[in-house]
């Protein structure tokens, strides 16, 4: 049976135009970029290179880049960093409850450190209101954080709105754009924000490389202490094959938005068609609109997660729930949570789909039928037993 991956979202795999452009830095062109040496030198063009083209896509001064070991540590030198860095100009920092928690768990570790911290609540869609945001602010806040698309129901916050509201204050804008960025344009020299986290195992690249975006003039403590690579703002020797892979990732990405797009509302679209002509009870949980196109998550009312799971896996399905599995229980998302607070069973049935590279309609399709088999089947299960 065809092995159907459909958790794009949890990572993706590598493109092959991404691996060939990789392997030669793995063994002939495999130099430290700080060695003077001609197999230095020649590491560091590449390395350069791949800055010049990424910040080419984000449309930024390549300076403007760091490159990190992933999103969770280009969150991570955001929050901490900044927070650190300026703490004689205030306190406080705002985020959202529905941050991945490479994010809350920095927010977490500043609230140890003596720091305030908001946590703004989400509408059912999952969305942060502005006016939630204008009225947390504060003289004191130095920071606010909130994510660009939500990595498990796929909800665009208002960046572009909070962006504006925060020119006025003196606090700084941070957006993880981890899941965003690949399929929504990340025109940095439009976008109103300061600081900007992206993974490249997201989009095709390899996993263990990505960046933080930090606008001329933004200082952040270092985390890591060591060499001076990276403008003396991140310690360690660069990555160099997986940020060569990262910006051939960046370019096929962003070339492909529009018909990514377009293909991807469409496998929404065909499992939805299917489930309700089968007539499967179910609900999609996110922004009708504001939402990203690669992430589908539903909840299919008493339908038991795990099993579910552990069925479209024995159909060779691969898909998520979107739920940290903790010690043999499926502990319930914080994202639905925030979103639904009253309404657990919404919360306890939700699964997520997530599209990408190699994915067809045939593929799509079969997914569309076997859950929907599935799910009746354990609807069924359940009222009998119940
Ligand atoms: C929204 C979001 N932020 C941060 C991360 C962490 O990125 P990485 O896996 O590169 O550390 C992820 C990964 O799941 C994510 O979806």
């Amino acid at each position: 049976m065809e092995l159907i991956y459909v958790d794009h979202a949890a990572t993706s795999p590598l493109h092959p135009d991404v691996l060939n452009e990789m392997l030669p830095y793995f063994q002939t062109h495999f130099g430290n970029p700080s060695s003077i040496h001609q197999i230095g030198r020649q590491a560091r063009q590449a390395l350069d290179k791949a800055r010049r083209t990424i910040a080419s896509v984000l449309n930024v001064h390549e300076q403007t880049l760091i490159f990190t070991s992933g999103g969770t540590e280009a969150d991570n030198m955001a929050i901490l960093g900044y927070a650190l860095e300026h703490k004689s100009k205030g306190n406080h920092i705002i985020t959202s409850k529905v941050e991945h928690h490479a994010v809350l768990h920095a927010c977490q570790e500043l609230e140890k450190r003596g720091f305030d911290v908001t946590y703004l609540p989400v509408d059912e869609t999952g969305r942060v209101k502005l006016n939630d945001v204008q009225e947390a602010l504060r003289d004191d806040t130095i920071l606010v954080t909130l994510m660009f698309g939500n990595n498990e129901v796929g909800t665009i916050q208002p960046i572009e709105e909070v962006g504006q509201l925060l020119q006025e204050h003196q606090a700084v804008f941070h957006t993880d754009a981890v899941q965003a960025c690949g399929m929504v344009e990340l025109n940095l020299s439009q976008l109103p924000v300061d600081m900007l986290s992206v993974s490249a195992h997201k989009i095709n690249g390899p996993k263990g490389v990505g960046l933080l975006y930090m606008k001329e003039g933004i200082k952040v403590k270092p985390v890591l202490f060591g060499g001076e690579q990276e403008r003396k703002r991140r310690a360690g020797t660069e990555n160099v094959a997986a940020v060569v892979g990262f910006a051939k990732a960046m370019e096929l990405s962003n070339r492909s938005i529009m018909e990514r797009t377009e293909r991807y509302q469409k496998f929404a679209q065909t499992l939805i068609d299917v489930w309700s002509k089968k007539e499967v009870d179910f609900y999609v949980n996110g922004h009708q609109h504001e939402r990203l196109p690669h992430v589908l998550n539903v909840s299919f009312p008493y339908v038991n997660i795990e099993s579910l799971l552990m069925n479209l896996d024995m159909a060779s399905i691969c898909a998520s729930s979107g739920s940290a599995c903790t010690a043999g229980s499926i502990e319930p998302s914080h994202v639905l949570v925030a979103m639904f607070e009253n309404e657990s069973e919404r919360v306890q049935s939700a699964i997520r789909f997530s599209f990408g590279f190699g994915n067809t309609n045939e593929q799509i399709e079969r997914v569309a039928l076997d859950t929907a088999e599935i799910v009746k089947r354990l609807r069924q299960q359940e009222e009998y037993i119940s």
